[in-house]
């Protein structure tokens, strides 16, 4: 890149996450890219995946979500981190991260009752309260179930350490379990779990502690956090970020900010101009908290990116899509094609991960074919 762009510096320059120095402010947000094999384990697919991304440049990897229990899947083809027997697999991912220095975060989850995968299989979603407008079968968590799950996330995050990732991120957005705890259009609990706000971040601040007693102070834990709800009812926004200085107060290193209940992921799409939905609520997270804080969706070009990190709203960028189109993307960037990325948004990979394909680029998938059939 050149020397002369405003601000390049410091997108380029190093950050601290729990003591765990990144070589810049670019991190890869977590990507399920359904190539683990039916139990949940890594396989030679997934680790050329993550050997690709290695060479990318990117400060930190974030893997795809792993399920810390067998009944907190949300999709095909997705890592778990529930039993022993994941270790071995998690091991090689992170060797092809750490292969070209890049380091690699594992990121934690537990769907509730937003799984449509344990769906298929004909099972009974564990949920916070029972929501028949769900149409699925579930039941309401019993105390025992809850405290189970906070166990399973702890004894997750103690796997993740043994296996020599980096640092662990629970997910705390899209929806999934824990965007269901917090959310009172979900979590309709009149026990401890529920009701205040108090009592519905408990689950959180439990998770975060019993994560600390289980593998230290020493080792950096992140959230990927939905500071508030896109839909009536739901979690206002300054309560998220009283929740999220909770959170530091009892162990989050840094939160990354995304989309809670009512706002997809996937918000930005194909022809929409670059738009950031979530940087204002990042900028708000950043000035309640003390730890870094980052900023997910819809960053397309190293402008806006500098302009993220030089302005503090956010003191790293994360990106999701671009990534998947191309690994490279910051290579090219440094080598001093600044072209935006070439993710157009327009979300072709995601039915290809829906099927339990490998995830690639639909895009790319797309024109390759045109190609093909053009070429008959
Ligand atoms: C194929 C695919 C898989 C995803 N998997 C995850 C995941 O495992 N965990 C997660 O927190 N978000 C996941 N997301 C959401 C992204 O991390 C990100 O928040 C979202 O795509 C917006 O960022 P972007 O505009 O840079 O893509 C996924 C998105 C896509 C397209
Ligand atoms: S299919 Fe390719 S271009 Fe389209 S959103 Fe996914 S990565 Fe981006």
């Amino acid at each position: 890149m050149s020397s002369t762009s405003p601000g390049a510096q410091s997108l380029f320059e190093p950050c601290t996450i729990g003591g765990l120095e990144l070589k810049n402010r670019f991190m890869r947000s977590a990507t399920w890219d359904a190539t683990a094999d039916i139990n949940g384990a890594v396989t030679d697919t997934s680790v050329a995946l993550y050997r690709e991304l290695g060479k990318g440049g990117i400060g930190l990897i974030v893997s795809g979500y792993a399920f810390v229990s067998s009944h907190g899947q949300a999709n095909p083809g997705q890592y778990g981190i529930h039993s022993d027997d994941m270790i071995p697999g998690m091991r090689r991912m992170v060797e092809a991260a750490h292969r070209n220095g890049t380091k690699i975060a594992l990121q934690i989850v537990h769907a509730g009752i937003n799984s449509g995968y344990l769906v298929g299989k004909g099972a009974t979603l564990l949920a916070m309260s029972e929501m028949p407008e769900m149409n699925r079968p579930h039941r309401e968590m019993t105390e025992e179930d809850i405290e189970g799950i906070i166990a399973d996330f702890a004894a997750a995050a103690a796997r993740g350490r043994e296996a020599s990732f980096d640092a662990i991120q629970l997910h705390g957005a899209h929806g999934y379990l824990m965007s269901q705890v917090i959310s009172p259009l979900f979590n309709r609990r009149t026990d401890r779990w529920g009701g205040s706000a108090e009592n519905r971040r408990r689950f959180h601040l439990e998770v975060i502690r019993r994560i600390r007693q289980t593998i230290g102070n020493d080792f950096p834990l992140m959230i990927k956090f939905g500071v508030m709800d896109d839909r009536e009812g739901g979690v206002a926004q300054e309560e998220g970020i009283e929740t999220s200085r909770q959170m530091v107060d009892t162990g989050i290193d840094a939160i990354e900010v995304s989309a809670g209940v009512g706002q997809v992921a996937l918000t930005v799409k194909e022809g929409d101009p670059e738009m950031t939905p979530f940087r204002e609520r990042a900028a708000a997270v950043k000035r309640a908290v003390s730890v870094p804080v980052m900023v997910v969706a819809g960053i397309r070009t190293l402008e806006t990116a500098q302009s993220i990190v030089s302005s503090g709203d956010a003191d790293m960028v994360s990106m999701c899509r671009p990534f998947i189109r191309e690994p490279g993307l910051l290579v090219r960037w440094q080598k001093g094609d600044t072209a935006p990325a070439k993710c157009i948004s327009c979300n072709r990979c995601f039915p290809i991960v829906s099927r339990g394909e490998p995830l690639e680029c639909g895009e790319e998938r797309r024109l390759r074919e045109e190609a093909a059939a053009g070429s008959l």
